[in-house]
């Protein structure tokens, strides 16, 4: 009886319908004579069928149409599964094998690619995909191990990280340069702690000051954390030391691209070189001087507008802001930045006293995956080499402390701390950390600053 397999072409349907007699199978042009285009995935063997004689029942599908595993089609050579021969009858196949590669049952010609996660595959001319082997900035292994593992964090996969290298992000997504021996020898402030001193076990500034405490940022593909880290740690403090008189989002980019000496932009710079132009040349808002830069612009976009003095220590910006919905160009500066001690207790009663602090911190490649808990860096990368565990120099926003009973009665303390990945990241684009501990150096170099703020900036009533 003639058979019309579903899937077939309607032309090819109505012409086997009408002759009556002719089966498709007769009528069919061959999947094998017009030019194999299959290299050979798999279709009998995924079906996991080889039928007897004829069967019109024994098909799989094959691209838009259907192939054939039963004996039958071996007489007609026109269409038989491409692996019929080798699944079927344990033989080579009649017709030489296409060059090219084959994947999720489809075939690839020789140079094809495919993305898989961060590493590019290409179709080599022996029929093999050939992938690179990058450490991967989302890993699903990674995850994995961080969540099976109970190190009192969750892992996440951020969609934005994923098809990332590691070495990207490390290039990308920080940007801090470690503070030189000079800057690290500089005499740290003591905070005057006596004995009866009483810091709260848990302490968060945005309930201590609010309105005052800015949200975390987002630097983007833009190594510019020096910048971001600066910009948010002083937008904070000025808002509370003119007790929120004033409370401006300062602008990372006038520091990306105004800050230049011995400062990389989007490719890395130094903590005190952007205190001492906060300090001596001063910034305008973020609404002012909006960030444009990203890592495709390897050269930051010029610096469109400096400062110039009025007297009396003020400063004044010589144009109006890059963004000329605008108008407000005020210029904001700090005294100088101090150097906190790496003692715990003191960087905490500084934070209770004057704000948050800016600390550096040495990121680890689990760190990219963090969604919520109390970070400490894992050992889940030691077992796939020294490519899947390279770190970067970066800087962040602490802004509180707390602690968390641990099940079996032991007390975790954390800082929290603002990071410049967004808010989709970690907790809000917030994260806690291990305290006391100098985790991943968070202790090792704590900043702290003042607003320059007068009087004549406090509204007269
Ligand atoms: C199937 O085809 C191959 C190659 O043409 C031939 O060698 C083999 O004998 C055939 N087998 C049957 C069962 O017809
Ligand atoms: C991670 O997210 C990306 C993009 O959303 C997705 O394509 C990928 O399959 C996910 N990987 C894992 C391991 O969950």
């Amino acid at each position: 009886p003639p058979r019309v397999p579903t899937g077939l072409s309607p032309s090819v349907a109505q012409v086997a319908l009408s002759s009556g007699v002719r089966t498709r199978r007769e009528l069919g042009p061959g999947l094998y004579q017009h030019g194999v285009y299959d290299a050979g995935g798999s279709y009998c063997q995924r079906g996991d069928v080889c039928c007897h004689g004829r069967d019109d029942g024994c098909t799989v599908p094959y691209h838009d149409t259907l192939c054939y595993c039963d004996l039958f089609c071996n007489r007609t050579v026109s269409d038989c599964c491409p692996d019929f021969w080798e699944y079927c009858l344990g033989i080579p196949a009649p017709f030489p094998k296409a060059s090219g590669c084959a994947r999720a049952g489809l075939n690839y010609p020789t140079g094809a690619t495919y993305r898989e996660n961060c590493n590019l595959c290409t179709c080599g001319p022996g029929g093999q995909w050939q992938c690179e082997d990058h450490a991967c900035l989302m890993d699903g292994e990674l995850i994995d191990a961080i969540n099976r593992g109970n190190y009192g964090w969750r892992a996440a996969n951020y969609s934005h990280f994923w098809g990332m290298t590691l070495e990207n992000g490390i290039r990308h997504r920080l940007g801090t340069f470690r503070p030189s021996p000079t800057v690290m020898n500089m005499n740290e402030i003591h905070m005057s702690m006596d004995s009866n001193d009483v810091l709260p076990r848990h302490f968060d500034a945005a309930a201590k000051w609010p309105g005052m405490i800015h949200e975390p940022l987002d630097q983007g593909n833009c190594a510019g954390s020096w910048a971001f880290s600066t910009a948010a740690v002083a937008s904070d403090r000025i808002s509370i030391h003119s007790m929120g008189h004033m409370t401006p989002a300062l602008s990372p980019q006038n520091l990306l691209s105004c800050d230049t000496r011995n400062q990389r932009g989007c490719s890395g710079g130094r903590l005190d070189g952007a205190w001492w132009y906060l300090r001596r040349r001063g910034v305008v808002t973020d609404e002012c001087y909006p960030f444009t830069s990203q890592q495709s612009q390897p050269a930051a976009p010029p610096c469109m507008m400096h400062s110039r003095s009025t007297g009396r220590g003020k400063r004044q910006a010589t144009a109006r802001c890059p963004n000329p919905q605008t108008h407000s160009n005020e210029i904001y500066q700090s005294t100088p930045a101090y150097r906190l001690s790496s003692s715990e207790k003191e960087i905490m009663k500084e934070l209770l006293e004057n704000g948050p602090v800016q600390a550096i911190l040495e990121v680890h490649e689990d760190f990219f995956m963090y969604k919520s808990g109390i970070y400490r860096h894992t050992p889940v990368a030691e077992g796939k080499g020294p490519k899947h565990q390279r770190h970067g120099t970066h800087s962040v926003k602490i802004t509180g402390w707390g602690e968390e009973q641990l099940p079996d009665g032991q007390t975790q303390k954390y800082w929290t701390a603002a990071n410049s990945w967004g808010t989709a990241w970690g907790e809000g684009g917030h994260f806690r950390i291990a305290r006391g501990v100098n985790e991943c150096e968070v202790e090792t170099f704590v900043v702290g600053v003042w607003g320059r703020v007068s009087m004549e900036d406090m509204p007269h009533k």
